[in-house]
């Protein structure tokens, strides 16, 4: 059932050239410049005149949300914001009627989601779910959506899951902006046929893992890591260090790598690894004067760049070269190292990767 992987979580990491080629089947079709979600068909109105969108979830989905926010915001020119379900819920949200509402669940059972799910439904919103589980609670609570068709996920860590979620958004966000016309058809045509491209780059990206499994030999008795990251790689510094708590129960932090310099700085010295997401795109710059400053404190810097880069490998103690995407869709590939690091860090430490302590698979309490 594991496929010959030790854990299912290695087995799920290693899924999500597939699994990424499941949510876009049937809805990309890059050569005939067609994108479709058919779930979204009916409430399709509603997503094109809202004033602006929520994105509710927990955990790995809500960082998957913070991915939406800058998709939507940058090509469909709609403001977004992100909540975690369980503020959301008992704070009295200001709620419109224009307002429509994303919902992001592997499990589509998560309490607190499912709970702010009826309280918008309730003030008039539409609500959109992107969910895993087929006739989960969730998706039979939304008037819409669309599954991200990534098939089960048993690891009790989110891996393919975050991939597909990432994947669906990515569609939902240009769908939108093609009809709205916020998007060039050159610059949509383009994007159909990068997401097309995906599945194989996450392939060239599992070939990294002996050498993470290397670096996270190196680095497997930290007591903290840091975990850095700018626009669309926030969210991934997030979920990287979100990966590593969970299941090797090192402390990691994940922070926007401009943010450093007013608290996280005073942590480094030669104990603390930093892992920088530092990929050839519109920050690049700035992300690399970050390191810079790591490295006049000591500190260990892991980075993840775009094959080819010549910068960075001279700064940094270690690099893992991804394959080039647009700055979009970099998360889908620059997630998976951090994945992997996460993983062999707790299987060299001798956790329970599968079912980390204290956690479960499905959140069914508030
Ligand atoms: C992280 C993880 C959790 C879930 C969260 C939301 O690896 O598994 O943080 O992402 O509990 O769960 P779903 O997506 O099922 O609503």
């Amino acid at each position: 059932e594991k496929g010959g992987y030790e854990h299912f979580m290695l087995k799920e990491i290693f899924e999500q050239s597939k699994s990424i080629t499941a949510s876009m089947r049937g809805r990309v079709v890059a050569d005939k410049h067609r994108l479709h979600l058919g779930g979204l068909t009916e409430y399709f109105n509603r997503l094109m005149s809202a004033d602006r969108i929520m994105i509710v979830a927990c955990g790995t989905s809500w960082h998957a949300g913070l991915v939406a926010e800058y998709l939507f915001e940058e090509f469909a020119r709609v403001p977004v914001e992100v909540e975690y379900a369980s503020e959301f819920r008992y704070r009295n949200p200001v709620i419109r009627e224009n307002d429509v509402v994303i919902a992001i669940s592997q499990s589509g059972e998560t309490a607190d989601t499912l709970a702010a799910i009826e309280l918008a439904k309730s003030k008039g919103a539409i609500i959109f779910g992107v969910c895993n589980v087929v006739g989960a609670s969730i998706p039979r609570a939304t008037q819409a959506g669309a599954y991200i068709h990534a098939g089960p996920e048993i690891g009790v860590a989110s891996t393919k899951a975050f991939t597909g979620q990432i994947t669906v958004l990515t569609m939902m966000a240009l769908m939108l902006a093609h009809r709205k016309g916020t998007i060039s058809e050159s610059k949509f045509r383009e994007f159909l046929a990068e997401l097309e491209k995906i599945p194989a780059k996450v392939e060239q990206a599992l070939k990294l893992n002996d050498q993470i499994k290397y670096i996270s030999d190196v680095f497997k008795d930290a007591r903290n890591f840091l975990y850095l990251g700018r626009g669309y790689n926030f969210p991934v510094a997030l979920e990287g260090a979100l990966k590593l708590k969970e299941i090797s129960y090192i402390h990691a932090e994940g922070y926007p790598a401009a943010e450093m310099k007013h608290g996280p700085i005073a942590l480094i010295d030669e104990e603390m690894p930093v892992v920088f997401i530092a990929t050839a795109d519109s920050s690049y710059e700035k992300v690399v004067s970050n390191i810079q400053e790591v490295k006049a404190r000591r500190g260990k810097v892991i980075a993840i760049v775009t094959e080819g880069d010549t910068q960075i490998k001279n700064i940094a103690d270690h690099v893992i070269e991804i394959p080039k995407t647009p700055e979009a869709l970099t998360p889908l590939i620059s997630v998976i190292p951090l994945q992997l690091l996460s993983y062999h860090v707790a299987v060299m430490r001798g956790c329970n990767v599968d079912q980390p302590r204290n956690l479960a698979k499905s959140v069914t309490v508030e």
